[in-house]
């Protein structure tokens, strides 16, 4: 039989069906991700975009065009199916033909250690390296996972625009754009659009690209990063706690048990991922602030929690750890003021364990048209722009609440990742933009 008369499968479906493929002939096609011989045999590493598979090549024949091949050319192999217990794949193949389909030369990513900076410049070419792909491979399955959950929860998307005449998070980290001669601001956050949107749906949210101009260079922080933002009619602070427990629960466990592949390529211990269950930890502002103090670190109270405070506060427990009523004073003008002490409001954060800080930011929001009009009046904000917004307030208003969740905290959370950049395709930030 030659090389063209062939079923072309993947190694997707080598991993899921490989059992009633085993000792058939298969053929795949995909790049050289290593290269090497030991003794009389020779191994190719293939990727073919679905996965990882080692092949063997024992025929001699096949030799020459072994020594023609470099990593990344491009490739078609043919062979014998079988089990490998080593391997994540569980399988490898024992090469009966080996074709090249395209040359390649000098490719930049070699199997030594690189340095930062030259793999950013490399973006384009490094997302095919193992880990990269494990990780993007997850971060999709994040995403899906969570409007799988929101969808069985009856929620609705619902599109928040990216350009926004108002800021919802506070002036200082607004992105400006000149809109045909008008001041405009890239989204830094749905949210007031999703207030609008549940008390017409009831029950929306919005997943999208979200900007801030935060000069921040941190292992945590990104100029550009994706959230997902529902927003729900009725729901007290409590209720919104538990549909975000929840969310984030469902989508560790389907990516436990439908990326193990991924988890595994990236050596990810997921004892501590399988812990991740409802109920989480649930403490006061006022509760974190002893528990700093306990901890011998200098903090005042009233000030707002930084990295190295979250990452204190998160060592005490092994779930993540949701932190409600914060002081008014540190938090945006749309959160409700506690009704049991005005300097509070119903707000919650949630922290990842294992130092990943806070995944989610959330609240309760104002309801009262006079409250939010005041607050909005103290703190500057331009009302004639918030004008479709208090209108919420006039028209059917009701008690709403919503958060919004970092899709590059939460996937570099669950991959182990020690920074944010590798949990995107192609991160921003404060010092890189290209590729
Ligand atoms: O706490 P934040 O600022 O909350 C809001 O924007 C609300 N308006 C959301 C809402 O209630 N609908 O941001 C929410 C989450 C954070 O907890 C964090 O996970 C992520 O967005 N985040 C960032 N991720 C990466 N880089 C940054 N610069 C981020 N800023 C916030
Ligand atoms: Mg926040």
């Amino acid at each position: 039989m030659g090389i063209t008369e062939k079923i072309i499968i993947d190694t997707e479906k080598i991993r899921k069906e490989g059992k009633n493929l085993e000792g058939k002939q298969v053929t795949i096609r995909g790049w050289v991700w290593i290269k090497r011989s030991s003794g009389k045999i020779r191994f190719l590493v293939i990727r073919d975009g679905k996965g990882f598979i080692q092949c063997v090549i024992e025929n001699p024949d096949l030799f020459s065009t072994f020594d023609e091949i470099s990593q990344e050319s491009t490739c078609e192999v043919q062979g014998l199916l079988k089990e490998d217990k080593r391997s994540p794949l569980g399988f490898e193949i024992l090469v009966q033909n080996l074709k090249i389909l395209f040359k390649t030369e000098d490719y930049p990513i070699t199997p030594k250690e690189h340095g930062i900076d030259f793999l950013m410049d490399h973006r384009h070419l490094w997302i095919r390296s193992r880990k990269q792909f494990a990780i993007l491979r997850i971060r999709h399955s994040v995403k899906n996972y969570i409007r799988e959950f929101l969808h069985k929860e009856g929620f609705i998307e619902f599109d928040s625009p990216i350009f926004t005449p108002s800021a919802c998070e506070g002036t200082t980290t607004l992105f400006e754009v000149d809109y045909f001669g008008e001041k405009m601001y890239l989204s830094q956050s749905g949210q007031l659009y999703q207030e609008a949107g549940a008390l017409a749906f009831s029950k929306v949210y919005c997943f999208g690209p979200t900007f801030r101009a935060e000069r921040s260079k941190t292992r945590r922080h990104l100029i550009e990063f994706w959230m997902v933002e529902p927003e729900v009619a009725f729901a007290t602070l409590e209720d919104i706690i538990n549909i975000a427990e929840n969310m984030i629960s469902y989508t560790i466990q389907k990516i436990i048990e439908n990326n193990y592949y991924e988890l595994q390529l990236l050596e990810r211990n997921v004892d501590n991922l399988r812990k991740i269950t409802p109920p989480f930890y649930r403490i006061r502002y006022s509760e974190a602030v002893e528990i700093l103090k306990s901890k011998g670190l200098e903090f005042n109270f009233g000030d707002d929690f930084g990295s190295p405070e979250e990452s204190a506060i998160s060592e005490s427990f092994d779930k993540p750890v949701v932190i409600t009523h914060y002081p008014k004073n540190i938090k945006p003008f749309y959160m409700k003021i506690d009704p049991e002490n005005q300097n509070f409001v119903l707000n919650m954060d949630i922290i990842a364990p294992e130092g990943y800080g806070e995944i989610v930011g959330g609240s309760q929001r104002e309801d009262n048209y006079e409250i939010l009009l005041q607050r909005m009046k103290e703190e500057n904000i331009p009302i004639q722009d918030y004008q479709w917004y208090l209108d919420l307030r006039k028209y059917g208003s009701a008690i709403h609440s919503g958060f919004g969740l970092g899709i590059e905290r939460f996937v570099a959370w669950i991959c182990k990742l020690e920074h944010v950049r590798e949990a995107i395709p192609f991160p921003r930030m404060l010092y890189r933009y290209r590729p």
